[in-house]
This record gives structure tokens, C-alpha cells and sequence, in this order.
């Protein structure tokens, strides 16, 4: 159900201070930057195996990180997985009254489905989960094996094809929101 550690974000006061000592102490490179002004960062990205360390560093007095900074100090913001269905992993938090601070996914602008789960509900500890989008490579080879069962060609079970509808009606209602 989760399939890695996507990242950990860690909050910095200066990026570029923070990005020299991983680089000096550890011998942790940055791949890239990115400029987030909706979300009030500077984002640094440092590659650790298939995860990244994440450095964030607020560039907005009145972003949540930067309130975090303010509070706590530099520290951990969050750890993030990646999961292969978010209906289903939300599904079983709530079961478990696990707080969730996304009760349904938020859509990313690359068409991730995000969601945080509330530190109180964690050990204290920020979780983001998100789904990566179904690929333009996957959806096509969904619309072929659909096609097959339509054809009434297929091997395939009537399990199989309650799956498919499955997908295709959990497609429909995630359509990203109007405003991005
Ligand atoms: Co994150």
C-alpha cells in the first residue's frame, strides 16, 4: 500500500547555508531548485536513493512554514509516502480515527493526489501521502484491455472487468479543480 519514501522536508532559515553543510558534512548533492510562491518556499531537492531531502526555506512571513520556523526552530516539517491508492489508504486512517487534515485529496498541478494526516494522530509527526497521476502510458493500456472484454475477446474474469469500471469511475470524480 505504500510503496517509498518520497521525501523528508526539513525547514531551514537559509537554503544556501543549510545546502553547503549537507554538501560539506555528508557529501549530499542538490539536484535542483524550485521558486514555490503558493506554498511560500524555497525549495531545495537532495537525492538519497529513490527519496529526496527536502529543504525548505519560507519566503512568506505569513506561510505555514514560516510560523513553523518561527515556533519551533529549524527542524522536520514532514515526512512524505508515496501510495498506490489514496481512496484506499484514506479509507483505512478513518477507520482507524486517524485525524486527517485532507479528508479527500487535494490535486497537485502535476495531477498528484495529495493528502496530510495530522501529527497528533502520528506521533507528533506531519504526514503527506500522495498518489502519483495515472500516466497517458497506463491509461492506454487500461482503454485496450477494456476494449478486449467489450469485444468479449478476453480471458479476463468478470472481476477484472468490475475493476476496470472501478478505475474509470475513481477517474471521473477526481477531475483537478477549476482554479488549478
Ligand atoms: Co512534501
Amino acid at each position: 500500500m505504500i510503496k517509498k519514501i518520497s521525501h523528508i522536508a526539513i525547514v531551514v532559515p537559509r537554503l544556501e547555508e543549510a545546502t553547503a553543510f549537507w554538501a560539506a558534512a555528508l557529501g549530499l548533492d542538490v539536484s535542483h531548485q524550485e521558486h514555490v510562491p503558493d506554498q511560500g518556499v524555497d525549495v531545495a531537492f537532495i537525492p538519497v536513493g529513490e527519496s529526496d531531502i527536502e529543504l525548505l526555506e519560507p519566503i512568506d512571513p505569513a506561510s505555514g512554514v514560516a510560523r513553523y520556523l518561527e515556533k519551533r526552530g529549524p527542524g522536520m516539517h514532514h515526512i512524505c509516502f508515496e501510495v498506490d491508492d489514496m481512496a484506499a489508504t484514506l479509507a483505512r486512517l478513518k477507520a482507524a480515527n486517524v485525524p486527517l487534515i485532507n479528508e479527500e485529496p487535494t490535486i497537485s498541478a502535476d495531477g498528484k493526489k495529495i493528502a496530510f494526516v495530522h501529527p497528533k494522530g502520528t506521533n507528533g509527526v506531519l504526514v503527506e501521502l500522495y498518489e502519483l497521476p495515472v500516466t497517458a502510458e497506463s491509461a492506454e493500456a487500461t482503454e485496450g484491455l477494456r476494449h478486449r472484454l467489450r469485444d468479449g475477446r478476453d480471458v479476463y474474469t468478470a472481476g477484472a472487468k468490475a475493476f476496470l469500471s472501478g478505475i474509470r469511475h475513481g477517474r471521473e470524480a477526481d477531475a483537478p479543480p477549476q482554479n488549478g
